[in-house]
């Protein structure tokens, strides 16, 4: 419980009627990473938190690498309901619990956003994404009243059916932490002022 929780939203019937709770970001309000993935999953809609899957150990063992913790971080989704089927969020879904990510980012006011795949990064940046051109790539993006530095990964499920992916992926993890200047090899200095 952090404030940012929601606790009742009947915005979307299908995810209302198909979700078991409601997954909200989990980690420190004051992180300088916030993750945002796409939606929760069979494991998060049963355990109610984000990413605790398969995805969640291959982002676990990549914040590890990066000498990372995950209890240091924040991480999160663009929708809080789990799509059924696992299929992509609607846009109107998106849509929908924008206010809700948009608060969470504001109110955490992070040093870098990592989006976690496709939906996220195209949900974010507002235009096509070709995630594994562009993982590793930092952008600027305002969100809501401000401006933020964005980070594009690919998602770690993509890891699961691409081996070839896996190096993409933990690249992109070690550069966030680099370039917030935190993890082992940090400086202790974010780089971000540098782009
Ligand atoms: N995939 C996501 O995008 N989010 C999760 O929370 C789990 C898997």
């Amino acid at each position: 419980m952090d404030g940012l929780d929601v606790t009742a939203c009947e915005r979307c019937p299908e995810l209302c009627a198909s979700r078991s709770r409601i997954v909200n970001g989990v980690g420190p309000t004051d992180a300088d990473l916030l993750f945002v993935g796409e939606g929760p999953g069979a494991n998060e809609d049963e355990q109610g938190e984000p990413f605790v899957g398969r995805s969640g150990t291959v982002l676990d063992d990549a914040l590890r690498e990066a000498g990372l913790k995950r209890e240091d971080v924040r991480i999160t989704n663009c929708v809080r309901c789990r799509p059924p089927e696992n299929r992509d969020p609607t846009t109107g879904e998106l849509d929908n619990c924008r206010a809700y990510l948009e608060t969470e980012i504001e109110r955490l006011d992070p040093e870098l956003i990592i989006t976690l795949g496709k939906v996220p990064s195209e949900h974010l940046l507002d235009r096509s994404v070709g995630v594994t051109n562009e993982a590793g790539e930092l952008f600027d993006v305002r969100i809501g009243e401000s401006a933020y530095r964005l980070l594009v990964s690919v998602h770690p499920a993509a890891t699961l059916y691409d081996q070839r992916q896996t190096e993409t992926f933990e690249t992109a993890i070690a550069n966030a932490a680099e370039l917030a200047g935190i993890g082992e090899s940090e400086s202790g200095q974010s780089r971000l002022g540098e782009y």
